[in-house]
Protein backbone atom coordinates (compact mmCIF):
# COMPACT_ATOMS: atom_id res chain seq x y z
CA UNK A 1 0.00 0.00 0.00
CA UNK A 2 1.25 3.20 -0.86
CA UNK A 3 2.09 5.53 2.20
CA UNK A 4 -0.79 8.38 0.18
CA UNK A 5 -3.16 5.89 1.10
CA UNK A 6 -1.94 4.72 4.82
CA UNK A 7 -2.02 8.48 5.52
CA UNK A 8 -5.97 8.74 3.80
CA UNK A 9 -6.97 5.64 5.96
CA UNK A 10 -5.55 7.88 9.13
CA UNK A 11 -7.23 10.86 8.10
CA UNK A 12 -10.63 9.12 7.74
CA UNK A 13 -10.36 8.08 11.11
CA UNK A 14 -8.84 11.50 12.61
CA UNK A 15 -12.14 13.05 10.99
CA UNK A 16 -14.38 10.22 12.06
CA UNK A 17 -13.25 10.76 15.99
CA UNK A 18 -13.43 15.12 15.45
CA UNK A 19 -17.00 14.43 13.69
CA UNK A 20 -18.21 12.55 16.82
CA UNK A 21 -17.39 15.37 18.93
CA UNK A 22 -19.31 17.59 17.08
CA UNK A 23 -21.92 15.03 17.34
CA UNK A 24 -25.52 16.84 16.23
CA UNK A 25 -23.26 20.03 15.29
CA UNK A 26 -26.27 21.62 13.58
CA UNK A 27 -24.14 21.88 9.75
CA UNK A 28 -25.66 19.93 6.89
CA UNK A 29 -22.51 18.69 5.44
CA UNK A 30 -20.58 17.41 8.57
CA UNK A 31 -23.73 14.63 9.72
CA UNK A 32 -23.59 13.33 5.99
CA UNK A 33 -19.77 13.17 5.55
CA UNK A 34 -19.58 11.39 8.96
CA UNK A 35 -22.11 9.10 7.43
CA UNK A 36 -19.87 8.15 5.04
CA UNK A 37 -16.84 7.01 6.49
CA UNK A 38 -16.61 3.84 6.64
CA UNK A 39 -16.40 1.78 9.99
CA UNK A 40 -17.25 -1.76 11.04
CA UNK A 41 -19.96 -2.72 13.38
CA UNK A 42 -20.45 -5.60 15.54
CA UNK A 43 -24.50 -6.56 16.04
CA UNK A 44 -26.01 -9.84 17.43
CA UNK A 45 -27.76 -11.07 20.06
CA UNK A 46 -26.86 -10.23 23.73
CA UNK A 47 -24.33 -12.21 24.90
CA UNK A 48 -23.58 -13.79 21.70
CA UNK A 49 -19.66 -12.90 22.02
CA UNK A 50 -19.57 -9.76 20.48
CA UNK A 51 -17.09 -7.49 23.02
CA UNK A 52 -15.00 -10.78 23.10
CA UNK A 53 -14.80 -10.70 19.83
CA UNK A 54 -13.55 -7.21 19.80
CA UNK A 55 -11.26 -7.42 22.44
CA UNK A 56 -9.48 -10.05 20.94
CA UNK A 57 -9.18 -8.56 17.78
CA UNK A 58 -7.44 -5.92 19.98
CA UNK A 59 -5.47 -8.11 21.54
CA UNK A 60 -5.87 -6.38 24.87
CA UNK A 61 -8.43 -7.22 27.90
CA UNK A 62 -10.52 -3.53 28.05
CA UNK A 63 -14.17 -4.51 27.61
CA UNK A 64 -16.64 -4.85 29.94
CA UNK A 65 -18.29 -8.46 28.96
CA UNK A 66 -20.70 -10.91 30.74
CA UNK A 67 -24.08 -12.67 30.81
CA UNK A 68 -26.93 -9.66 30.34
CA UNK A 69 -26.62 -6.57 28.98
CA UNK A 70 -23.36 -4.67 29.61
CA UNK A 71 -22.56 -3.42 26.85
CA UNK A 72 -24.99 -0.12 27.57
CA UNK A 73 -23.96 2.43 25.02
CA UNK A 74 -22.32 3.06 21.83
CA UNK A 75 -18.29 2.24 22.02
CA UNK A 76 -16.26 3.64 19.22
CA UNK A 77 -13.17 2.39 19.23
CA UNK A 78 -10.17 3.76 17.00
CA UNK A 79 -6.93 1.64 16.79
CA UNK A 80 -4.18 3.27 15.55
CA UNK A 81 -0.87 1.36 14.76
CA UNK A 82 2.21 3.07 16.40
CA UNK A 83 5.85 2.02 15.54
CA UNK A 84 7.65 -1.41 17.35
CA UNK A 85 8.91 -0.46 20.84
CA UNK A 86 7.04 2.64 21.25
CA UNK A 87 4.53 2.25 24.85
CA UNK A 88 0.79 1.34 23.98
CA UNK A 89 -1.68 3.34 25.42
CA UNK A 90 -5.51 4.55 25.63
CA UNK A 91 -7.12 7.83 25.29
CA UNK A 92 -11.06 8.74 25.93
CA UNK A 93 -12.32 11.12 23.85
CA UNK A 94 -13.90 12.85 27.10
CA UNK A 95 -10.51 12.97 29.10
CA UNK A 96 -8.17 14.25 26.24
CA UNK A 97 -5.58 14.57 28.38
CA UNK A 98 -5.17 10.86 30.16
CA UNK A 99 -3.22 8.41 28.96
CA UNK A 100 -4.69 4.83 30.22
CA UNK A 101 -1.40 2.47 30.04
CA UNK A 102 -3.37 -0.23 32.36
CA UNK A 103 -6.33 -1.89 30.57
CA UNK A 104 -8.17 -2.44 33.71
CA UNK A 105 -9.25 1.06 34.38
CA UNK A 106 -10.13 1.44 30.87
CA UNK A 107 -12.63 -1.00 31.46
CA UNK A 108 -13.51 0.78 34.69
CA UNK A 109 -14.06 3.89 32.83
CA UNK A 110 -15.94 2.65 30.30
CA UNK A 111 -18.71 1.26 33.16
CA UNK A 112 -18.22 4.15 35.02
CA UNK A 113 -18.67 6.26 32.31
CA UNK A 114 -22.24 3.74 30.63
CA UNK A 115 -23.60 4.16 34.51
CA UNK A 116 -23.04 8.08 34.96
CA UNK A 117 -25.17 8.39 31.46
CA UNK A 118 -27.65 5.46 31.83
CA UNK A 119 -28.07 4.95 35.63
CA UNK A 120 -26.84 1.06 36.61
CA UNK A 121 -30.25 -0.20 35.80
CA UNK A 122 -30.32 -2.25 32.11
CA UNK A 123 -31.43 1.29 30.65
CA UNK A 124 -29.53 2.26 27.20
CA UNK A 125 -28.08 5.67 25.77
CA UNK A 126 -27.09 6.30 21.86
CA UNK A 127 -24.90 8.77 23.01
CA UNK A 128 -21.43 6.98 22.03
CA UNK A 129 -17.87 6.51 24.06
CA UNK A 130 -15.24 7.41 21.85
CA UNK A 131 -11.80 5.28 23.02
CA UNK A 132 -8.90 5.37 20.94
CA UNK A 133 -6.07 2.69 21.44
CA UNK A 134 -2.19 3.27 20.15
CA UNK A 135 0.11 0.45 20.06
CA UNK A 136 2.42 -1.39 17.90
CA UNK A 137 0.37 -4.86 17.96
CA UNK A 138 -3.04 -3.59 16.23
CA UNK A 139 -3.50 -2.65 12.71
CA UNK A 140 -5.51 0.74 11.66
CA UNK A 141 -8.78 0.11 12.25
CA UNK A 142 -12.19 1.46 13.54
CA UNK A 143 -14.76 -0.66 15.38
CA UNK A 144 -18.10 0.08 17.15
CA UNK A 145 -19.24 -1.78 19.72
CA UNK A 146 -23.23 -1.88 19.95
CA UNK A 147 -25.56 -3.41 22.84
CA UNK A 148 -26.85 -6.98 22.09
CA UNK A 149 -30.39 -7.34 20.06
CA UNK A 150 -33.02 -8.47 22.33
CA UNK A 151 -36.87 -9.63 22.55
CA UNK A 152 -37.70 -8.92 26.14
CA UNK A 153 -37.42 -6.54 28.96
CA UNK A 154 -36.08 -7.38 32.25
CA UNK A 155 -36.65 -6.28 35.72
CA UNK A 156 -36.24 -2.39 35.88
CA UNK A 157 -36.10 -1.90 31.91
CA UNK A 158 -38.59 -0.05 30.12
CA UNK A 159 -41.30 -2.06 27.99
CA UNK A 160 -39.33 -0.78 24.39
CA UNK A 161 -36.05 -1.76 25.40
CA UNK A 162 -35.98 -4.28 22.15
CA UNK A 163 -36.99 -1.62 19.83
CA UNK A 164 -34.76 0.81 21.54
CA UNK A 165 -31.64 -1.27 21.07
CA UNK A 166 -32.77 -2.24 16.81
CA UNK A 167 -33.58 1.23 16.39
CA UNK A 168 -30.10 2.03 17.66
CA UNK A 169 -28.36 -0.98 15.89
CA UNK A 170 -30.04 -0.36 12.99
CA UNK A 171 -28.60 3.38 12.91
CA UNK A 172 -25.13 2.02 12.43
CA UNK A 173 -25.93 -0.40 10.21
CA UNK A 174 -27.76 1.46 7.66
CA UNK A 175 -24.95 3.42 6.77
CA UNK A 176 -23.87 1.70 3.28
CA UNK A 177 -20.22 1.95 3.96
CA UNK A 178 -20.60 0.52 7.54
CA UNK A 179 -19.12 -3.51 7.09
CA UNK A 180 -21.21 -5.40 9.70
CA UNK A 181 -19.75 -7.84 11.87
CA UNK A 182 -23.03 -10.68 11.68
CA UNK A 183 -21.85 -12.36 15.16
CA UNK A 184 -23.46 -15.45 15.73
CA UNK A 185 -23.22 -18.16 18.71
CA UNK A 186 -22.42 -22.01 17.45
CA UNK A 187 -24.35 -23.18 19.16
CA UNK A 188 -27.74 -21.60 18.57
CA UNK A 189 -29.26 -22.04 15.22
CA UNK A 190 -27.70 -19.24 12.36
CA UNK A 191 -31.68 -19.24 11.25
CA UNK A 192 -32.12 -17.75 14.32
CA UNK A 193 -29.35 -15.47 14.39
CA UNK A 194 -30.73 -11.88 15.44
CA UNK A 195 -27.43 -10.64 13.70
CA UNK A 196 -28.24 -12.38 10.59
CA UNK A 197 -31.83 -11.14 10.47
CA UNK A 198 -30.79 -7.61 10.62
CA UNK A 199 -27.78 -8.23 8.40
CA UNK A 200 -29.95 -9.44 5.60
CA UNK A 201 -32.55 -6.49 6.11
CA UNK A 202 -29.80 -3.78 5.92
CA UNK A 203 -27.57 -5.37 3.24
CA UNK A 204 -29.73 -8.01 1.25
CA UNK A 205 -26.78 -8.98 -1.36
CA UNK A 206 -24.79 -9.87 1.88
CA UNK A 207 -22.02 -7.32 0.47
CA UNK A 208 -20.70 -5.71 3.32
CA UNK A 209 -21.66 -8.27 5.82
CA UNK A 210 -19.20 -10.57 7.48
CA UNK A 211 -20.68 -13.78 9.55
CA UNK A 212 -18.24 -14.43 12.70
CA UNK A 213 -19.28 -17.65 14.52
CA UNK A 214 -18.59 -17.73 18.29
CA UNK A 215 -18.51 -20.12 20.74
CA UNK A 216 -17.48 -22.99 18.72
CA UNK A 217 -16.53 -25.01 22.34
CA UNK A 218 -19.60 -25.10 23.33
CA UNK A 219 -21.40 -27.35 20.52
CA UNK A 220 -22.89 -30.56 21.13
CA UNK A 221 -20.58 -33.41 20.75
CA UNK A 222 -20.86 -35.17 17.41
CA UNK A 223 -22.31 -31.84 15.90
CA UNK A 224 -19.72 -29.34 13.82
CA UNK A 225 -20.21 -25.64 12.37
CA UNK A 226 -19.14 -26.89 8.84
CA UNK A 227 -22.40 -26.13 7.01
CA UNK A 228 -21.75 -22.38 8.55
CA UNK A 229 -18.41 -21.79 8.06
CA UNK A 230 -17.80 -23.47 4.12
CA UNK A 231 -20.89 -20.69 3.76
CA UNK A 232 -23.72 -23.52 3.10
CA UNK A 233 -25.99 -23.01 5.36
CA UNK A 234 -26.14 -18.88 4.69
CA UNK A 235 -24.30 -17.41 2.09
CA UNK A 236 -22.51 -14.40 2.47
CA UNK A 237 -19.96 -12.61 -0.25
CA UNK A 238 -17.64 -12.34 2.62
CA UNK A 239 -16.32 -15.51 4.23
CA UNK A 240 -17.45 -16.72 7.84
CA UNK A 241 -15.07 -16.81 10.25
CA UNK A 242 -15.16 -19.21 13.36
CA UNK A 243 -13.53 -17.74 16.99
CA UNK A 244 -13.03 -19.20 20.43
CA UNK A 245 -12.99 -16.30 23.26
CA UNK A 246 -12.99 -17.13 26.91
CA UNK A 247 -15.75 -18.75 28.96
CA UNK A 248 -17.11 -16.88 31.84
CA UNK A 249 -15.05 -19.21 33.70
CA UNK A 250 -11.92 -18.15 32.40
CA UNK A 251 -12.83 -14.77 32.70
CA UNK A 252 -13.04 -15.62 36.28
CA UNK A 253 -9.52 -17.16 36.16
CA UNK A 254 -8.12 -14.26 34.82
CA UNK A 255 -7.00 -16.20 32.13
CA UNK A 256 -5.36 -13.72 29.77
CA UNK A 257 -5.42 -12.64 25.84
CA UNK A 258 -2.55 -14.54 24.79
CA UNK A 259 -3.15 -17.43 26.40
CA UNK A 260 -6.36 -17.61 25.25
CA UNK A 261 -5.34 -17.05 21.61
CA UNK A 262 -2.65 -19.43 21.73
CA UNK A 263 -5.72 -22.24 22.72
CA UNK A 264 -7.89 -20.72 19.86
CA UNK A 265 -5.36 -21.17 17.51
CA UNK A 266 -4.99 -24.65 19.23
CA UNK A 267 -8.52 -25.56 18.71
CA UNK A 268 -8.48 -25.14 15.11
CA UNK A 269 -5.44 -26.54 14.65
CA UNK A 270 -6.19 -29.55 16.05
CA UNK A 271 -10.00 -30.15 16.00
CA UNK A 272 -10.76 -32.73 12.73
CA UNK A 273 -13.57 -31.20 11.88
CA UNK A 274 -11.76 -27.65 11.74
CA UNK A 275 -8.15 -28.37 10.92
CA UNK A 276 -8.05 -27.47 6.82
CA UNK A 277 -9.70 -24.42 7.55
CA UNK A 278 -7.37 -23.47 10.64
CA UNK A 279 -5.34 -20.41 9.07
CA UNK A 280 -8.85 -18.71 7.45
CA UNK A 281 -10.20 -19.09 11.40
CA UNK A 282 -9.37 -16.97 14.65
CA UNK A 283 -9.60 -13.50 15.62
CA UNK A 284 -6.05 -12.86 14.84
CA UNK A 285 -7.02 -13.49 11.02
CA UNK A 286 -10.12 -11.46 11.48
CA UNK A 287 -8.34 -8.59 12.29
CA UNK A 288 -5.87 -9.07 9.40
CA UNK A 289 -9.18 -9.85 6.47
CA UNK A 290 -10.97 -6.45 8.13
CA UNK A 291 -8.08 -4.11 8.17
CA UNK A 292 -7.83 -5.29 4.52
CA UNK A 293 -11.16 -4.70 3.39
CA UNK A 294 -11.59 -1.69 5.28
CA UNK A 295 -8.86 0.04 3.19
CA UNK A 296 -10.57 -1.54 0.08
CA UNK A 297 -14.06 0.07 1.14
CA UNK A 298 -11.81 3.53 1.78
CA UNK A 299 -10.14 3.33 -1.33
CA UNK A 300 -13.35 2.44 -3.53
CA UNK A 301 -15.56 5.22 -1.36
CA UNK A 302 -12.50 7.90 -1.86
CA UNK A 303 -14.18 10.23 -4.79
CA UNK A 304 -17.38 10.23 -2.89
CA UNK A 305 -15.40 11.02 0.77
CA UNK A 306 -13.60 13.29 -1.37
CA UNK A 307 -15.97 15.93 -2.75
CA UNK A 308 -18.29 15.19 0.53
CA UNK A 309 -15.06 16.48 2.51
CA UNK A 310 -14.72 19.49 -0.32
CA UNK A 311 -18.49 20.56 0.69
CA UNK A 312 -17.67 20.20 4.35
CA UNK A 313 -14.47 22.48 4.05
CA UNK A 314 -16.63 25.65 2.64
CA UNK A 315 -19.48 25.13 4.79
CA UNK A 316 -17.08 24.99 8.20
CA UNK A 317 -15.47 27.88 6.89
CA UNK A 318 -18.62 29.96 6.37
CA UNK A 319 -19.36 28.98 9.94
CA UNK A 320 -16.32 29.45 11.50
CA UNK A 321 -16.69 33.17 9.65
CA UNK A 322 -20.09 33.46 11.56
CA UNK A 323 -18.68 32.71 14.86
CA UNK A 324 -16.02 35.16 14.11
CA UNK A 325 -12.31 34.65 15.00
CA UNK A 326 -9.92 34.42 16.43
CA UNK A 327 -12.16 31.23 17.82
CA UNK A 328 -12.22 30.72 21.77
CA UNK A 329 -15.84 28.69 22.13
CA UNK A 330 -15.45 24.80 22.54
CA UNK A 331 -17.18 24.21 19.31
CA UNK A 332 -15.20 26.86 17.25
CA UNK A 333 -12.17 24.75 18.24
CA UNK A 334 -13.60 21.86 17.24
CA UNK A 335 -14.84 22.75 14.25
CA UNK A 336 -11.45 24.51 13.28
CA UNK A 337 -9.98 20.87 14.09
CA UNK A 338 -12.29 19.60 11.34
CA UNK A 339 -11.42 22.15 9.10
CA UNK A 340 -7.72 21.01 8.80
CA UNK A 341 -8.32 17.62 8.40
CA UNK A 342 -10.71 18.28 5.75
CA UNK A 343 -8.38 20.38 4.65
CA UNK A 344 -5.18 17.68 5.24
CA UNK A 345 -7.22 15.21 3.05
CA UNK A 346 -8.19 17.37 0.27
CA UNK A 347 -4.27 17.76 -0.54
CA UNK A 348 -3.51 14.27 0.42
CA UNK A 349 -6.40 13.18 -1.93
CA UNK A 350 -4.84 15.88 -4.86
CA UNK A 351 -1.37 14.55 -3.97
CA UNK A 352 -3.07 10.74 -4.49
CA UNK A 353 -4.40 11.39 -8.07
CA UNK A 354 -1.35 12.91 -9.27
CA UNK A 355 0.54 9.81 -8.13
CA UNK A 356 -1.99 8.01 -10.16
CA UNK A 357 -1.64 10.00 -13.17
CA UNK A 358 2.25 10.08 -13.20
CA UNK A 359 2.23 6.07 -13.05
CA UNK A 360 3.47 6.46 -9.16
CA UNK A 361 3.32 3.78 -6.66
CA UNK A 362 -0.22 3.20 -5.39
P1 LIG B 1 -21.83 -9.67 24.12
O1 LIG B 1 -22.96 -9.46 25.07
O2 LIG B 1 -22.32 -10.11 22.77
O3 LIG B 1 -20.89 -8.50 24.03
O4 LIG B 1 -21.02 -10.94 24.67
P2 LIG B 1 -19.74 -10.98 25.62
O5 LIG B 1 -18.50 -10.83 24.83
O6 LIG B 1 -19.96 -10.09 26.79
O7 LIG B 1 -19.78 -12.53 26.07
C1 LIG B 1 -20.89 -13.06 26.75
C2 LIG B 1 -20.46 -14.29 27.54
O8 LIG B 1 -20.11 -15.35 26.63
C3 LIG B 1 -19.22 -14.06 28.39
O9 LIG B 1 -19.42 -14.72 29.62
C4 LIG B 1 -18.09 -14.72 27.63
O10 LIG B 1 -17.11 -15.24 28.48
C5 LIG B 1 -18.80 -15.84 26.90
N1 LIG B 1 -18.16 -16.18 25.61
C6 LIG B 1 -17.94 -15.32 24.56
N2 LIG B 1 -17.36 -15.97 23.54
C7 LIG B 1 -17.18 -17.26 23.94
C8 LIG B 1 -16.63 -18.42 23.30
O11 LIG B 1 -16.15 -18.42 22.14
N3 LIG B 1 -16.63 -19.58 24.04
C9 LIG B 1 -17.14 -19.64 25.32
N4 LIG B 1 -17.10 -20.81 25.96
N5 LIG B 1 -17.69 -18.56 25.92
C10 LIG B 1 -17.71 -17.38 25.25
NA1 LIG C 1 -23.42 -9.69 27.37
MG1 LIG D 1 -21.07 -6.55 24.78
Amino acid sequence: MSSTMEELIGLTHKLQKACTKLGEFGTEALPSLWNSLPSIVAIGGQSSGKSSVLESIVGRDFLPRGSGIVTRRPLILQLYNIQQGKDEYAEFLHLPNKRFTDFSLVRKEIQDETDKVTGKSGHISSIPIELSIYSPNVVNLGMIDLPGLTKVAVEGQPETIAQDIEKLVRSYVEKPNCLILAVTPANQDVATSDAIRLAREVDPAGERTFGVLTKLDLMDKGTNALEVLEGKAYRLQRPWVGTVNRSQADINKNVDMLAARKSESIFFATNPDYAHLASRMGAVYLAKLLSRDLENVIKTKLPGIASLIKEAIVEVESELDQLGRPVTVDTGAQLYTVLELCRAFDRTFAEYLEGGRSGGDR
